[in-house]
């Protein structure tokens, strides 16, 4: 039965709160990626009512550091009172209406906002809701480009070890998580992995130098091309700075050589920037960044901070070429692509980015970031700390001479069992993965300064120190 319900603050906050809505949560919500036998012990679901800058709040009032901004979208901080009114104020206007085969104004002016940014001739927006989506866009528009071009058989995408590039069975298959596929195949055939620019785990013969290790594994894609045949392989997907497995920059020269190896055997490069972009890195796109320009970039989360769910596949003229005239169209859409509010609240969002130099601030900052989280390295789990501009990781290690991590059951007890719990409650929302080895991920929202960095530190220091006593 539906119920209404309308509160103040200080309901909100009420401490009798916090169990109904843990309990009503149980009943009804099933959260994402998440085990919903976790709470069986009588524990409570948090329950996050408030935000305010860098900072949330749960039902009881309690404040919490955002250390990944939400979930690596929350750009600019919460509760930013003009993306709400830009979303207002165009939902007066018109509150929704499709870009299927109509236009409208906010959705034209982001495209161009965006093309702006584009390395290249990166020149054509197809918006989506979601990152996962512009992946899937990006997949098929390509499988779609060579089918017109008579290269039917050119379908095969290559990605990278443990990057996550979305949920749905596309993008999945570019997904290179084992464990995140294993109940869902079969997938879309043909897709092959390759490694990833994870120096700290670089093969011990490729450690001595950056560079080398980065020409090394971007010639694993070549070797996958060769393999497959070239004239069956159709794109290569790359993350400029992977997530998952904890921020693996590319070392210089590698995505050069990816760019490359794609021209060489006709086979597009598509940068996977959902996370990556919109000052993440300290650029809009982090393929300038690293002076690449990729033939389709894909987006989401912090083009609106956050506040609407939006994602885009950017491409370049190459690919639109063929649909710029005649009867040709790209067989492919979703409801609220180029949703004309979205697109208000995203303009918003970008306008203030310019307007107070997040860019500028990030890369001002970022070097003392990281300078601060490296202060952890005198604790004894504390393997390796790594990243650019706000968005760092940090690698924990059973021993740090020989870099030897935990085994599944360890990583379970130390993640699940202690440090994602114990961050949270002593005031810092951010994410204990072990998708690849152990990580701590940081990707603070980017009005954050020193004074955050070093409440950021702090808190870690109490835990992760905490946790090296329960291991040594
Ligand atoms: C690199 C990358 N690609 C795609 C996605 C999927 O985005 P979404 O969850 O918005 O579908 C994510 C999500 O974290 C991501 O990090």
């Amino acid at each position: 039965m539906a119920t209404t319900t309308t509160f103040d603050n200080a309901q909100i906050f009420a401490t009798d709160h916090k169990e109904n809505w843990s309990n009503r949560s149980k009943d009804h919500l099933w959260m994402h990626f998440s085990r919903m036998g976790a709470y069986d012990d009588g524990g409570s679901i948090p329950i996050i009512v408030k935000g305010e800058g860098p900072y949330i709040y749960d039902d009881r009032g309690k404040r919490y550091f955002d250390g990944i901004s939400s979930l690596f979208a929350v750009q600019l901080g919460h509760a930013r009172e003009e993306i709400i009114d830009a979303y207002a104020k165009q939902a007066r206007e018109i509150s929704y209406f499709p870009i299927w085969s109509y236009s409208n104004p906010t959705a034209i002016e982001l495209a161009e906002k965006l093309t702006s940014y584009t390395p290249g001739d990166l020149n054509h927006v197809f918006f989506t809701s979601t990152g996962g989506e512009a992946v899937e866009s990006a997949a098929k528009l390509i499988k779609q480009y060579f089918k017109m071009m008579g290269k039917p058989m050119k379908h095969k995408i290559i990605s990278r070890h443990i990057a996550y590039h979305g949920t749905t069975q596309g993008a999945l298959s570019i997904t290179g998580i084992p464990g995140a596929k294993q109940y869902f195949e079969p997938l879309v055939p043909g897709h092959h992995k390759v490694p990833n620019t994870n120096f700290y785990r670089a093969p011990l013969n490729h450690r001595d130098s950056v560079e080398e290790f980065g020409q090394w594994a971007a010639n694993r894609i070549e070797e996958a091309i060769l393999f497959e045949g070239a004239d069956t392989v159709a794109a290569v997907f790359v993350e400029p700075v992977q997530n998952s497995g904890g921020c693996f920059v590319p070392p210089p020269g590698y995505l050069q050589r990816v760019r490359e190896i794609c021209d060489q055997y006709d086979v597009m490069m598509v940068c996977d920037e959902t996370i990556n972009a919109f000052g993440r890195i300290g650029e809009y796109f982090a393929s300038t960044r690293y002076g690449v320009v990729p033939d389709i970039i894909t987006c989401g989360k912090g083009m609106t901070s956050g506040y609407f769910p939006m994602g885009a596949m950017i491409a370049n003229e190459r690919l639109y070429e063929p649909f710029r005239h005649g009867t040709a169209s790209f067989l492919h859409g979703f409801t609220f692509g180029g949703h004309p509010a979205g697109a208000a609240v995203a303009l918003a969002n970008l306008n203030i980015m310019e307007r107070e130099g997040t860019n500028e601030h990030v890369r001002a900052n970022e070097a003392a970031f990281k300078a601060t989280i490296e202060k952890l390295y005198d604790l004894p789990i504390v393997g390796d700390v790594r990243g650019a501009g706000y968005f760092l990781a940090i690698e924990i290690v059973k021993d740090k001479v020989t870099r030897e991590t935990f085994n599944a059951e360890e990583s379970e007890k130390l993640l699940r069992g202690f440090l994602s719990k114990a961050l949270f409650e002593n005031g810092l929302y951010c994410r204990a993965d072990d998708r690849g080895d152990p990580v701590i991920q940081l990707a603070p929202p980017l009005i954050c300064d020193q004074t955050h960095f070093d409440e950021i530190e702090s808190i870690l220091r109490t835990v992760l120190t905490e946790a090296s006593s329960l291991i040594f």
